[in-house]
């Protein structure tokens, strides 16, 4: 199964396994993964899951699509590889992906 890193603000990592076809912000949840609050279960409706993908991941895993930039207004300290993880799919390709978690969600 596809591995996921999760670094905190703090740079505390933690690696977790994904299940290709679920999303990056399922398997914080399942994992309990600090940082990744996803209140809105992954409608693309909350802000509260997003992350940065690091950026050797960024070119793979693609920039937001248009809804999902539209919610990335609200989320705080947005950077250029700010992504909402219920919106990346997991797939074998994103095997060692690696997202840093913000501050705050929100
Ligand atoms: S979980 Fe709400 S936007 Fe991702």
């Amino acid at each position: 199964m596809p591995k996921i890193t999760f670094v905190d603000h703090a740079g505390t990592a933690r690696t977790v396994e994904g299940v290709a076809g679920s999303t990056v912000m399922e398997a914080a949840i399942r994992n309990n993964v600090p940082g990744v609050d996803a209140e809105c279960g992954g409608a693309c409706a909350c802000a509260t899951c997003h992350v940065y993908v690091d950026g050797e991941w960024a070119a793979i895993v693609g920039p937001a699509q248009d809804m999902e930039q539209d919610m990335l207004d609200f989320a705080s300290d947005v950077r250029a590889t700010s992504r909402l993880c219920c919106q990346i799919r997991i797939t074998p390709e994103l095997d060692g992906l690696t997202v840093t978690t913000p501050a705050r969600q929100g």
